[in-house]
């Protein structure tokens, strides 16, 4: 049976053998990998735990498949093409041989400061090859990376920091996005306040400027590798030993740790890249995620180096210093794989078509796209402007919990359709309920997408708090992994993705909890309540719009609006700005008390003469009020 599948007839054999004997399926598949031991049982699972494990028994270290087991082979080749914010200077290729010899030194740096084997290690940098470098002397040395994208602010930082128990912190002196420069060690120094048992922060210069080192705790980067080894042994890690943790907004509460281990992530994070992709010997391949995201950890970073791939990392942002930044970039590394957010697509589509029109772009050979629901005019927008009508674009769709894309077209294998993520890969098992539960059978159907068998890269656990993992994602439906995301099935047993169907919304491809930002805007000092919900954005999917009850006579709105936004910045980061924010007297609460965000859903979408049935609401006044004050 063959590893990478060749075209549509292999693809239904390969799935049908995926499901008529998942464990046969995925030991031939692990055996494409580098292992110490091999494993003595594929699988052992329930969902009613949930108790999930893959390969048991089996010994391993990832970093020997991402980078030794390349060395003979491709040792010279370029793992990662490093392209600066700035265009004045250089980028930089890292090939096999010196990113593995980086790893190993800096895994002596970690251990030169007590890193071991379990630890959790929070990094906190800009896209730049040291955070690949660092994530991967993590997983060398045994210790669990737990990256924080470099865009939250100190309290998410130190939130984050507190919850994994951390005591390293590895960060930069700054870093540039755009013509912005970013004190990320100001806003480290910031998080630390809060996080005494932090002992240890390493600092990588990459802006130069001046920053306050803390003498008994803070490190430099380039000095710590002076006294580095550069031989290191990678650890032999158990198949289930976590690998990463990595937070993510639910629909209550703060975010959660979802937690990956060793060797399903890595069978499943290489498997679905190589066959969504369809990567070629030589190929390179970019993915714009931010490695903070899941996007950034298993298609940027673990999925390419495993295959021996030529991963490509931009530092800065799609319009920077115009907007044809993305395009420059493909043609002067001549990229092939190209894979990238919705977001990004719509408003570079919003800045002209002269844009890419400038450049050649004849070396892609694939298009991906990955976060948010893409629409019909922006995948025509890419598939025609970008791809030149010549790529297959994968609409690829998955979540921080599922590890790996779990439905999506095969670039040039499966047929593509526009807005859909049409068909589930090999291994996964996806349904369809109504809100009982009860499987919608067939085609032609709608409803809360599951998925019913266990795959590799499937979450294990939250963090520390393993009953919040099953009232998540195995309670909702019993014996299912419940996404979160309501879906559509067509005739041809095509999946269209709807978009989420809890409190949690999806900004510009960024997940957010809706009491996120409420707790966020509740901080301010006028503010009694608030409900936030999101509503259709032209640029970023979903905007937020947010309902805000203050007990402060005040004159001037905007100024209390903007006191209101600096609370969320700061609290949450610029991601969770709020688009709009409304002042009202009351909130549409039923009779037991709970807001009824269906309502507040449905004005934010401008939609103000169908609401629906409001009878159960306590005091039906409060809904004329919003709608006389709605900001559409
Ligand atoms: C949520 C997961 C997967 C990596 C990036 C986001 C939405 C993701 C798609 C897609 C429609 C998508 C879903 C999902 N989503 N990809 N191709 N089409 N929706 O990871 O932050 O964990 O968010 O993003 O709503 O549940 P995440």
């Amino acid at each position: 049976m063959p590893y990478r599948i060749s075209n549509f007839e292999e693809y239904k054999s390969e799935y049908q053998q995926s499901v008529s004997d998942p464990e046969g399926f995925w030991a031939e598949k692990a055996e494409n990998f580098e292992w110490r031991k091999k494993w003595d049982k594929v699988l052992d699972w329930n969902f009613t735990g949930p108790d999930i494990k893959w390969f048991s028994g089996a010994k391993l270290n990832i970093t020997e498949n991402c980078l030794d087991r390349h060395l003979i082979t491709k040792g010279d080749q370029t793992a990662i093409i490093w392209e600066p914010n700035n265009t004045e200077e250089n980028s930089i290729s890292l090939s096999y041989k010196e990113l593995y010899e980086k790893v190993c030194k800096f895994s002596n740096v970690l251990i030169n400061n007590g890193v071991k084997k379990g630890d959790r290690v929070c990094i906190y940098l800009p896209m730049v090859p040291e955070a690949a470098i660092a994530m991967l002397a993590c997983a060398r040395i045994g210790a669990i990376h737990s990256v924080i994208f470099a865009g939250f602010s100190a309290a998410s930082l130190s939130d984050r920091i507190l919850d994994t128990d951390a005591q390293i912190v590895i960060t930069s002196d700054g870093g540039f996005r755009g013509n912005k420069k970013i004190n990320i060690k100001e806003i480290v120094d910031q998080a630390l306040d809060k996080c005494p048992e932090v002992k240890t922060c390493i600092v990588l210069k990459r802006t130069g400027d001046e920053v306050k080192m803390i003498s008994s705790r803070d490190k430099w980067w380039h000095l710590e590798e002076l006294s580095a080894g550069k031989e290191h042994l990678s650890e032999e890690m158990e198949a289930e030993d976590p690998l990463f943790i990595l937070y993510t907004s639910g629909s209550t509460g703060k975010p959660k740790g979802v937690v990956h281990t060793t060797a399903g992530y890595m069978v499943y994070s290489h498997y679905s890249f190589l066959n969504v992709f369809q990567y070629n010997k030589n190929d390179v391949y970019w993915c714009t995620a931010d490695v903070g995201w899941i996007t950034g950890h298993s298609y940027l970073l673990y999925g390419p180096l495993l295959e021996g791939a030529t991963t490509l990392m931009f530092e800065g942002i799609p319009t920077y210093p115009n907007a044809g930044r993305f395009w420059e970039i493909i043609d002067k590394h001549q990229v092939n794989i190209f894979y990238t957010a919705p977001t990004a697509i719509r408003s570079l589509m919003a800045m002209g078509d002269e844009w890419p029109a400038k450049y050649k772009l004849d070396s892609l050979r694939v298009l991906g796209s990955v976060g948010e629901p893409i629409n019909e005019e922006a995948w025509h927008w890419y598939s025609d402007k970008i791809g030149k009508n010549n790529c297959p674009l994968v609409d690829t769709w998955w979540q921080t919990e599922t590890g790996g894309i779990l439905i999506s077209p095969l670039a040039g294998i499966t047929p593509t359709i526009p807005s859909f993520a049409t068909l589930p890969l090999p291994g996964i098992q996806p349904l369809i309920v109504d809100s009982e539960g009860k499987e919608i059978m067939g085609n032609n159907v709608e409803g809360n997408l599951c998925m019913k068998f266990p795959w590799p890269g499937i979450i294990r656990t939250t963090y520390g708090d393993h009953e919040r993992c099953r009232q998540n994602y195995f309670a909702t439906y019993p014996n299912l992994y419940f996404t979160g995301d309501g879906c559509k099935r067509d005739e041809n047993g095509n999946y269209r993705i709807l978009g989420r169907v809890d409190d949690v919304m999806n900004i510009s491809g960024h997940r957010i909890g809706t009491a996120e930002v409420e707790s966020a805007i509740n901080e301010h000092k006028f503010v009694v309540e608030s409900a936030v919900v999101g509503f259709p954005h032209s640029i970023k999917g979903q905007g937020i719009y947010a309902y805000v009850i203050c007990d402060f006579e005040f004159e001037d709105a905007d100024k209390v609006r903007n006191e209101i936004i600096s609370e969320v910045v700061k609290i949450i980061g610029p991601i969770a700005k709020p688009d709009k924010i409304q002042f009202v007297k009351g909130l549409p609460k039923t009779r037991s008390g709970k807001i009824m965000r269906r309502i507040l859903r449905k004005i934010a979408e401008g939609e103000v003469s169908n609401l629906g049935d409001i009878s159960t609401l306590l005091d039906p006044g409060v809904v004329e009020d919003i709608k006389n004050g709605a900001l559409v």
